[in-house]
């Protein structure tokens, strides 16, 4: 999946404990179909096994700079991003002086694609100033420095120093693998997830929105060099690592977020399911069973129109939209009317009923219908790549609009 097809990964591990999660990453880049040379210190492979790494990468792991000869300029010849995860402070120390002593240390000396490094010690070795001046020669020299981040640590500590997770690793190398488009630096602001109107203070009204759809156009923004703000409700679906998150619960606190963030931004990407109806009063304490009968009614009333209600500053501000519309039928014409009737540039149409799209699912499909009519299938995929292929179209607008 872009931007990792036919990519060539070259993974340094070296002697952390957070070696294991290293484990995971080269899992996932060779989900996404890269291809990843793990190569291993001596002192990592105290901590992992290099079957290990064998099983995942499925090819024999590097640790000898004598086995084969120039295998340190041969290795990192093909690779089109080299990873050091974990990265020791000796490492960085190692790195910074330009130490070629190792096959590790060689190797990163001889690649001429980009380095990112993953930091991972204990936090007194991470705050020392030694570290912290080895980091500074490293980015100063364009090596990218992902992590580390706050939390437990061996020893039972706490602090800065955890290996950044490999799904935080993963958005930092697609990021550096996508190559710049039109959104570079453009601010997108993006919602997500459902709404909730709350009845009583334990009760509310919502619907089965995930949110991963507007993460997954969030993430590939932010991955084409957007700088990303996403306006989110109650989702248990995980963020995406890079763009600013806003969590809201209620479509009016949405709504004044939206507001907000709209000022300077380029495109709107509103995949929230904004619920329509709420109470038309929401109860202070609990309603209780023995103060109603055997039915409850629910008075409903509609909330606001969060594309309708920032019409005009979308359209002042020149904010491309792009939105969605949700139906069980007559489809093509419903979402039509909506394009117009909400000003949007883009509609993606989902038809609701099917299993393996829509609501709660980790599959899509769906219509994009443009203001001339124009109507482009985009036929089952994940999430994700439904997501790339709304932003393909996009950047390709804007283009033409430039
Ligand atoms: N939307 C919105 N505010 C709402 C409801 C929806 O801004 N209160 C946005 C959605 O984020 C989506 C688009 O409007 O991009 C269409 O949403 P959809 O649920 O398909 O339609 P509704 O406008 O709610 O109309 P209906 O429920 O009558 O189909």
């Amino acid at each position: 999946m872009r931007p990792f097809d036919d990519r060539n990964i070259l993974l340094v591990v070296t002697g952390g404990i957070a070696a294991y999660k290293s484990a995971a990453l080269v899992r996932r880049l060779r989900e996404r179909g890269c291809s990843v040379d793990v190569l291993m210190t001596e002192n990592a492979e105290k901590m992992v096994g290099a079957a290990t790494f064998e099983a995942l990468s499925g090819r024999p792991v590097h640790r000898s700079l004598w086995e084969r000869p120039l295998a340190h300029i041969e290795l990192g010849k093909d690779a089109d991003l080299a990873v050091v995860a974990p990265a020791t402070a000796n490492t960085l120390a190692r790195m910074a002086g330009g130490h070629a002593d190792d096959m590790a240390t060689s190797t990163l000396l001889a690649v001429d694609c980009p380095v990112v490094v993953c930091p991972a010690m204990n936090t007194r070795m991470w705050t020392n100033p030694a570290t912290a001046q080895n980091v500074a020669t490293l980015r100063d020299r364009g090596v990218a420095i992902v992590g580390p981040e706050e939390g437990p640590l061996a020893e039972a500590e706490v602090g800065m120093g955890r290996m950044a997770e490999p799904v935080t690793i993963l958005s930092e190398l697609g990021r550096l693998l996508e190559p710049p488009g039109g959104l570079t630096d453009h601010k997108v602001v993006v919602t997500a997830g459902p709404t909730r109107a709350a009845v009583d203070p334990v009760r509310f009204v919502a619907n089965r929105s995930s949110g991963r759809m507007g993460f997954a156009l969030a993430e590939s923004a932010w991955r084409r060099g957007a700088s990303v703000v996403v306006i989110a409700g109650p989702t248990t679906a995980e963020p995406p690592h890079g763009p600013r998150l806003i969590r809201v619960e209620e479509s009016g606190e949405m709504l004044d977020a939206l507001r907000a963030e709209l000022d300077g931004a380029a495109v709107l990407l509103m995949a929230a399911a904004v619920s329509d109806f709420g109470p038309a009063e929401a109860l202070d304490s609990k309603m209780k069973k023995e103060d109603t009968g055997d039915t409850v009614s629910l008075e409903l009333r509609r909330g606001p129109d969060l594309l309708s209600e920032t019409l005009d500053q979308r359209s002042s501000g020149g904010v491309f939209t792009l939105g969605f519309a949700l139906e069980t039928h007559d489809g093509l014409e419903n979402a039509r009317r909506k394009l117009e009737a909400k000003g949007m540039d883009l509609v993606a149409l989902n038809e609701a009923g099917h299993p393996d799209s829509g609501f709660d699912s980790p599959t899509n499909r769906v219509t994009i219908i443009d203001p001339d009519g124009a109507v482009e299938e985009i036929p089952l995929m994940s999430k994700e790549e439904v997501a790339d292929r709304l932003l393909d179209r996009i950047e390709a607008q804007l283009r033409v609009a430039e």
